[in-house]
């Protein structure tokens, strides 16, 4: 926890509503390897992170619903009945949330809310699930609803997908609330059953950020998603009985390229092979071969950058600098792609060196210093006590 900045906090919102406010955390997450499964109902192999957003929140015996942030000037301030409609700024998290907890039945209750972060926007480090599962956590936790975490995920999945207008599947807000201290979470993103991979002390998950920064919503993710669903309308001529393409192996696929025009070939490639490398680099992180899980990664960063086409310069001389990096088992985009982070997995007594490097290399190729940093598996959302 950021002891610093919830104190803080706690402190500004007994300054602006002289009351004692909860204190709520939700995470960010890295993503070893599973890019672009998720919502092709696949697998993915995230990781909660230390860097998290923050809510203090106090109950109020009326309807209103107020918000501020201490990263943004326009706040929030309207009546549980009447929220506002879509304004494209953060406020739509909060109202997006709101909606879906309202519309799955829940009674809430109306509060003052004041929200921090230590996580960088549009970083591909999911800044805005972290927002849309600590103020449903929040919300939900002053108003006595008991909400389990798995039903929470799948309500800020649906607050981002119908109100905010993000097509994203479910990795995101699932690793926030259900992220495990020390581990990355093997994911089934169609049955939503997670498995525990342990991260030890012999590697490092280090995550460079290019400082180029994308928004996913609308455009060029939700255009992937639709060639997904069309690529598999288009196999079910052959494969009446599949439902996604988490249903097929690569060998399937080789043997009816023909079923597809080449560009969705290239984008069900991807994600069917993806499938198969995250299920094998759970498999070698939980043996303890790392060498491997970082072949795999490489593997993942090639598959994305040729076949999915999400990658962009950046983030290829930023994998390409770690590869020369001391210490480096594996590098890859992560994310929505077209700008953000990378994840590396690197050799514990090699951390230092291997950031000193990369950033070194970036900063010479671009002129861009990136922010480069290690991160340990964190726990998914909840309570604090300070
Ligand atoms: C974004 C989305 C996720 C996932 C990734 C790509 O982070 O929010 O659901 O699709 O992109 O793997």
């Amino acid at each position: 926890m950021n002891r610093e900045l919830a104190l803080a906090l706690v402190n500004s919102f007994r300054d602006a509503f002289e009351r004692e406010p909860r204190l709520f955390r939700a995470p960010g997450r890295v993503n070893l390897i599973g890019e672009h499964t998720d919502y092709n109902e696949g697998f993915v192999l995230p990781a909660a992170i230390e860097l998290s957003t923050y809510v203090a929140i106090a109950p109020r015996d009326d309807l209103r619903l107020r918000a501020s942030s201490r990263r943004f000037d326009q706040a929030l301030d309207c009546h549980l009945h009447d929220l506002p409609e879509r304004v494209g700024d953060w406020r739509d998290y909060p109202v997006g949330v709101a909606r879906a907890l309202l519309d799955a039945g829940h009674a809430l209750r109306g509060a003052d809310m004041l929200i921090d972060s230590d996580l960088p926007m549009g970083a591909g480090l999911s800044a805005s699930a972290a927002l849309e599962v600590v103020v449903g956590l929040a919300l939900s936790a002053v108003a006595g609803v008991v909400l389990d975490r798995t039903k929470l995920a799948l309500l800020c999945q649906r607050a981002e997908n119908e109100f905010v207008g993000a097509q994203c599947g479910v990795m995101d807000q699932f690793i926030s609330c259900r992220g495990i201290e020390g581990a990355a979470l093997l994911l089934d993103c169609r049955s939503l059953e997670a498995k525990a991979v342990a991260i030890g002390p012999a590697a490092r998950l280090v995550v460079c950020d290019t400082m180029v920064r994308h928004r996913i919503v609308g455009g060029e993710y939700n255009s992937r998603r639709r060639e997904c669903e069309r690529a598999v309308e288009l196999l079910k001529v052959a494969f009446p009985q599949i439902a996604a393409l988490r249903d097929f192996e690569e060998r399937q696929l080789d043997g009816h390229a023909s079923l597809l025009p080449p560009l969705l070939l290239r984008r069900a490639r991807h994600v069917v092979s993806e499938n198969a490398r995250t299920l094998r680099a759970a498999a070698a992180l939980q043996a303890g071969d790392l060498a491997l899980c970082g072949q795999l990664m490489n593997a993942s960063h090639e598959s994305l950058r040729v076949d999915y086409e999400v990658s962009c310069q950046e983030l290829d001389v930023m994998v390409e600098a770690a590869r020369k990096a001391p210490g480096v088992y594996g590098a890859r985009m992560m994310g929505g792609g077209f700008g953000g982070c990378t994840i590396n997995l690197v050799e514990g007594d090699c951390a230092n060196a291997f950031m000193a490097s990369v950033e070194a290399a970036y900063r010479d190729a671009t002129g861009v210093t990136p922010n480069v940093f290690c991160c340990a598996p964190a726990s998914g959302a909840g309570p604090i006590a300070l």
